[in-house]
């Protein structure tokens, strides 16, 4: 598809990242080659692919945020629901792009994209609200809710259901409502009210993901993770310059915005793994439950 076609929705970045020091040590090669001012990586000799973004190993978490995500977010403003989806294999760098790990303590530099979106959308929040009052207008009124979901064997886990652990938690279910809106049937909705209340949930939610491990990469997640934040803006409507009844009653509009924020299970195939048993069951359910995660974040 041509990749500078407007009516597709869908844009793809690609992400070299460092080699870690393992690969150092082993003296591996680098086999990618980034052609300077072009969207293009070169694989081996000959091999070019080009994307809407590619990102070499030198970029920094913020050039890689202000340059695919913080339109996006903007885009909550206007009503305009978006998804960011990290895919790769495991060790790739998904969770350190997506900022969703929260293991090690992360400098500011090095948070990764939901840390900035949610601090981009509490600032957007707040001068909005602080620029009405300053222009003597109704400032605009905001819910924003969050969600934390995990899809493990095709099982959807609620991230912020403290009572899932036990035995008699319940099994959620995504439902459908007359109008086509797809949602996820008794999964906890958060009301957050700011920057530091959405992290800290985000964190606590994180933290409790089901993690396993193979040869690739002993900490790596088998579960893919959707964090969802819905917006809701009631703002004035703004009166046309030759409105005769300036008096009149003000009327309110309501926007609303759904960002979802997805960190995939690792893309390897299994031989690589070397996953056996129950692992290897686990692989194969990962993908199918790829195909309910698209359904899910449709809405
Ligand atoms: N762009 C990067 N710069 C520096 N370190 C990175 C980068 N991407 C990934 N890493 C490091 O590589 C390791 C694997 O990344 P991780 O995000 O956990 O991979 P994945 O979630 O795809 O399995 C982590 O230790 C992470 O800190
Ligand atoms: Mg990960």
């Amino acid at each position: 598809m041509d990749r500078n076609d407007q009516d597709t929705s869908v844009k793809v970045a690609v992400r070299i990242r460092p080699q870690n020091a393992k690969e150092q040590v082993d003296m591996c090669r680098v086999c990618t080659f980034v052609t300077p001012g072009e969207p293009q990586v070169v694989l081996g000799r000959d091999k070019a692919f080009t994307y809407d973004y590619v990102f070499d190993t030198g970029t920094e978490q913020v050039q890689l945020y202000t340059s695919c995500v913080e339109k996006l977010v903007e885009g909550c403003f206007s009503g305009l629901n978006a998804t960011v989806l990290a895919y790769g294999q495991t060790g790739s760098g998904k969770t350190y792009t997506m900022g969703t790990g929260f293991d090690v303590t992360v400098l500011p530099d090095e948070q990764g994209v939901v840390p900035r979106a949610v601090h981009h959308l509490f600032n957007g929040i707040n001068s909005r609200i602080q620029d009405a009052i300053k222009e003597k207008r109704d400032p605009p009124q905001f819910d924003v809710s969050a969600q934390f979901l995990e899809l493990y064997n095709e099982e959807i886990i609620d991230l912020f259901d403290p009572s899932r652990d036990t035995s008699n938690s319940k099994r959620l279910k995504i439902h459908e409502t007359h109008e086509g809106v797809i949602y996820v049937d008794g999964a906890v909705v958060q009301s957050v009210k700011s920057e530091s209340e959405t992290l800290d949930a985000l964190k606590r939610g994180a933290l409790s993901r089901t993690v396993g491990s193979t040869n690739m990469n002993a900490q790596s997640s088998r579960s893919h993770a959707i964090f969802t934040i819905s917006v809701s803006q009631k703002r004035p409507v703004l009166q046309s310059t030759d409105a005769s009844d300036s008096a009149g009653s003000q009327d309110w509009e309501t926007l609303t915005a759904k960002f979802h924020f997805v960190d995939l299970a690792g893309s390897e195939r299994l031989k690589r793994t070397g996953a056996t048993g129950e692992r290897a069951k686990e692989g194969i359910s990962i993908n199918c439950g790829l195909v309910s995660i698209c359904v899910h974040m449709y809405n």
